[in-house]
């Protein structure tokens, strides 16, 4: 029979700076689903890559004064680049593309080409709006506030001769194809597309430059360079051979269409809408999913890489482990919504998971076998009443683990897993191995206890893999597992290992973390870099000493971007200032109590200096209403909610917009 396939990928990332914590996160879930399904015994192809033409690197590399070549290079070959830091993370990708590769180059020109050829790329004049960071062209109408409406920073004009790809003549085939069937994942992310891009009418998309030169030449025509989205959604087939020599056709044959695309929900607009429509123009089949995962937000403060404060990868599994690390960010948020990162959160879920479930009942069960016979079970043993549960549980395992997998929920998959593991340790207190190890006539049952206890850790480890391939490796000794207990079929089998097995206690797999200290530590080396990046940087952007910044941000170098939907999550209100008193405990802190329509809150906000509780009182304002109640000063108040205010011109200063009379407490500001 012939093997199955499974063709997997990972955006291919801009190197206009070093990938930090949101671009491992998708990294490694491609590649847990990758390892799942080469566990399963497919044939897989997992393709990762870099992003490298464009305006931003050609300004990037100006600035740091050598080519964008040399820019690139250094980012993805050079020390803790992009291939080291796949390498550190243990990223088992099979190829890896550069779109300055000669290759894929090449390919871009032909494919270019043909859709010129063909009619669906045409020469015209190119007027609207330009977002550079996001290298966008919007028309009027798209634009939110006037400003881009992905990122929400300005745009600028543009007017240049340029091609135009007829994205218009592929709507209906694009919106049949969101709607009718389940290409986009999750499914909810369907109508965004649909409502706000498709629906209101797809123009045809410019597909050209002329204005900077680092991008695949258009050959027929080499004062424009290609748009970097074209020569970036094409890398998906380029990387397989498609319309070049590096790799042979078949690659393509074998592997197109790719199973799934993971992606960030930022860019589901040019991989659901775009890449089909390209695709559709190539007579190529289409992707069978398209999956856009949410992003990861940093708390309590405004994120930019001229603080320092973008999450390290390397610092972290360089500390912790790479597997730690892995397990923490696909453990603890659902791959399709956004989640706050936090030391905080990856330390417990260390200590709890990997260090109490996990490591204890490894060394517990190996312990116990060295203490109690020497490291290897007795032949002779016997059955309890408490076996069949655990038994059952970890039968079952198997099909729910795939079930869940299958949907890309690898939090789930793994919750499934520490089921199992919680259900071991119970099952250690149920059958007490200590009581029955006191005498010869129960160490039949104490025998099979600790079976039952290494065959259910050996089922649920075969399923770890795919996220902890080390420390599987290193259970899998102390269990002493041979290679046909370590596979996707004997996950479904209880009794694979060997009646007599031998156990053995080995390294500790992940040493309890000292919370506090480690919290204070992390601390310190983020400061250390934030103050390096500041330096690098200067001038440096002030700190704002009061209030927190009004919603979470989105790590790394979407700083400055949230999408409409993220926007509408910040719920800002009217409200009516009942009372303001300023604080014996601080003399910045007005104590403000706010009516919002429904209830009174207490504010505490940092407008003493320009504000007198009598100019406030009876007066509306606008605040952001859920915000998470802060407390503060050591906790005596809660503060919940913060009042808008704009800087002045003048340095420092502040002021409020206060509403008028007819808009009632609890109005919604858009
Ligand atoms: O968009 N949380 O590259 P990029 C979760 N070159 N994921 C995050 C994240 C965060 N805070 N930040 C980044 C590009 N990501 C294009 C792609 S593909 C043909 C071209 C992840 O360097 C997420 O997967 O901006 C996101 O889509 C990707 O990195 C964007 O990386
Ligand atoms: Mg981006």
């Amino acid at each position: 029979m012939e093997q199955k396939k499974f063709y997997i990928t990972t955006p291919i990332y801009y190197p206009s700076d070093k990938l930090h914590i949101g671009h491992t996160y998708c990294t490694v879930a491609t590649d847990a689903m990758a390892r799942y399904k080469r566990l399963q015994g497919y044939n897989v192809m997992f393709l990762t890559g870099t992003d490298e033409h464009g305006q931003k690197i050609e300004l990037k590399a100006k600035e740091a004064g050598v080519t964008p070549q040399q820019f690139v290079d250094n980012i993805v070959e050079g020390p803790k680049g992009v291939k080291d830091l796949w390498k550190l993370m243990n990223i088992s990708y099979d190829r890896f593309i550069r779109t300055t590769d000669d290759y894929h180059v090449s390919a871009i020109q032909k494919i270019f080409k043909k859709m010129y050829e063909k009619g669906d790329i045409y020469k015209g004049k190119y007027k609207g709006k330009y977002c550079t960071p996001c290298e966008s062209f919007w028309t009027e109408s798209q634009l939110v506030n006037g400003c881009c409406p992905d990122c929400g920073r300005p745009v600028v004009d543009a007017e240049e001769e340029a091609y135009f790809f007829r994205l218009s003549k592929y709507a209906d085939r694009v919106r049949d194809l969101l709607v009718n069937t389940d290409f986009l994942l999750p499914r909810s992310r369907v109508n965004e597309m649909v409502h706000n891009f498709i629906d209101p009418g797809l123009d045809d998309l410019c597909v050209s430059r002329t204005s900077f030169k680092w991008g695949v030449p258009v050959d027929f025509d080499p004062n424009h360079v290609v748009y970097v989205w074209i020569d970036a959604l094409f890398n998906y087939t380029t990387a397989l051979g498609f319309m070049n020599d590096r790799y042979p056709e078949s690659d393509y044959s074998t592997f197109w269409p790719a199973d799934v695309h993971f992606i960030g929900k930022e860019i589901v607009r040019f991989h659901s809408i775009i890449w089909p429509a390209m695709l559709m123009s190539m007579d190529m089949p289409l992707p069978k999913h398209v999956y856009g995962h949410g992003w990861l937000l940093l708390d309590g403060g405004k994120m930019s890489k001229s603080k320092g404060n973008v999450v390290d990868p390397y610092l972290l599994a360089e500390r912790y482990s790479a597997d730690a690390l892995r397990y923490f960010l696909l453990r603890d948020f659902p791959f399709g919504s956004d989640g706050n990162f936090s030391n905080e959160l990856l330390i417990n879920r260390i200590n709890m998971d990997l260090a109490n479930d996990l490591g204890n009942l490894l060394s517990r069960t190996t312990a116990m076998a060295d203490k109690y016979f020497g490291g290897i079970l007795p032949e002779n043993q016997a059955a309890g009443p408490e076996d069949d549960a655990l038994l059952e549980k970890a039968k079952g395992l198997r099909a729910r683990y795939e079930a869940d997998m299958e949907a890309y929920a690898f939090q789930n998959g793994l919750s499934d897993v520490f089921e199992v593991i919680d259900a071991a340790n119970k099952y250690i207190d149920a059958t007490a191995p200590w009581v029955l190890a006191k005498s010869e006539e129960t160490k039949p049952r104490l025998a099979r206890v600790l079976y039952n206890l290494a065959e259910t850790l050996r089922i649920c480890t075969v399923l770890l893999q795919p996220f902890m391939p080390d420390t599987c490796v290193k259970i899998f000794a102390q269990l002493n597992v041979a290679d046909e207990g370590k596979t996707w079929d004997s996950a479904a089998v209880f009794g694979t290992l060997p009646v007599t097995a031998t156990l053995h206690k080995g390294e500790n797999i992940f040493p309890r973390i000292d919370t506090a200290k480690e919290l204070a530590e992390l601390e310190a080396l983020e400061a250390a870099q934030k103050a390096a990046a500041q330096a690098a940087q200067a001038p440096a952007e002030p700190e704002k000493t009061e209030a927190p910044a009004a919603s979470a941000e989105l790590i790394g170098d979407h700083e400055e971007e949230i999408d409409f939907d993220t926007f509408c999550k910040v719920e800002m209100r009217v409200a009516e200032v009942r009372a303001c008193e300023r604080m014996k405990e601080s003399k910045k802190l007005l104590h403000l109590t706010v009516f919002d329509g429904e209830r009174e809150r207490c504010i505490l906000s940092g407008i003493a200096k320009w504000f007198a509780p009598e100019d406030l009182i009876g007066k509306k304002v606008g605040i952001v209403a859920n915000l998470a109640p802060r407390p503060m000063m050591k906790g005596k108040y809660v503060s919940e909610g913060m009042i808008v205010a704009a800087d002045t011109d003048v340095d420092g200063g502040c002021a409020i917009a206060f509403y008028p009379d007819n808009v009632p407490a609890g109005a919604r500001i858009h």
